[in-house]
């Protein structure tokens, strides 16, 4: 049903893994299509009462945004493409059903803001996380830029979005980005037990919990400026440079024009 997902429904539970493994998961736009697929099989199927979103093999879970389709784009392609991404992520958000990230290694860019657009995220031990795109002479465009600051605070994101440094989970854990951190072989039992836990709950109630703490942020506005800010970055030399430089397997030389 689905060219790069695999899914399976067990006592309720709906496990989502993302699978192109060779590309340590990188979220192209058939994954991004697929993901806005399945949310609408999360939402519509009554048997599914909760989600867990994954990553296929043991070293990613998500690489980020699939940099090979970054080449070349113009300004309105580029807030289209975050348009789309960002949409796709609030529908996840918005999920009547609980949906918990199990980060079973590289959550990076948007790949963590796949993870930070889920209602938890537990991380096996071997997880790093980071928003890299600064590198790319690019910055978060699928909300990155607003859940971090909500889930790690300010200080602290502003670090991590200026430095594009990757942390580990244990440091993940410590600033509360994730919930747990367990051994990899553990992982998705984890996010299994908190999910039996919350499906033996009043459904209802569950769905209004959810929607009560997303409203504790206003942040439109803030998810508009990323936006124009991921975009205005394509009419740039050095997001050029920096995709380039990626896929070539080499330093970028940034002039900062
Ligand atoms: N987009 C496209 N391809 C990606 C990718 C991405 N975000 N992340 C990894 N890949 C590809 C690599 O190009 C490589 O493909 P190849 O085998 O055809 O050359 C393959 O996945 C394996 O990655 P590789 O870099 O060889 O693995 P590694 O173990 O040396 O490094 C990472 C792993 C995650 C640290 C490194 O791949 C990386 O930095 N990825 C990009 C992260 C990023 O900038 N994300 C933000 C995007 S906006």
């Amino acid at each position: 049903m689905y060219n790069t997902l695999l899914t399976s429904l067990e006592n309720g539970i709906f496990t989502i893994t993302i699978n192109r493994p060779d590309k340590m998961n990188a979220l192209n736009q058939e994954v991004m299509n697929d993901l806005n697929n399945v949310m609408d099989e999360v939402y519509k199927n009554t048997e599914i009462k909760s989600a867990i979103i994954t990553g296929s093999g043991e070293k990613a879970f998500v690489a980020g945004a699939d940099i090979s389709e970054f080449s070349g784009l113009s300004q309105q392609q580029g807030m289209s493409l975050a348009k789309k991404g960002q949409d796709i992520f609030f529908k996840i958000e918005n999920s009547p059903k609980p949906v918990i990230a199990a980060v079973n290694g590289f959550a990076l860019g948007g790949g963590c803001e796949l993870a930070m657009a889920c209602h938890m995220r537990i991380a096996s031990d071997n997880a790093k996380f980071g928003q890299p795109e600064v590198n790319l002479g690019l910055i978060p465009g699928y909300g990155g830029t607003q859940r971090l600051t909500m889930l790690i605070g300010k200080g602290k994101a502003i670090e991590l979005l200026l430095t594009g440094n990757m942390i580990d989970a244990a440091t993940a854990l410590q600033l509360e980005l994730v919930n747990y951190v367990v051994p990899q072989e553990q992982l998705l039992n984890k996010a299994k037990e908190i999910l039996t836990t919350i499906n033996s709950k009043a459904p209802i109630a569950v769905t209004k919990c959810i929607n009560a703490a997303n409203h504790a942020f206003t942040g439109i506005k803030g998810y508009e400026q990323e936006l124009f800010g991921f975009s205005e970055c394509f009419t740039t030399e050095d997001v050029k440079e920096g995709t380039a430089a990626f896929l070539e397997k080499r330093k970028p030389d940034f002039k900062g024009k």
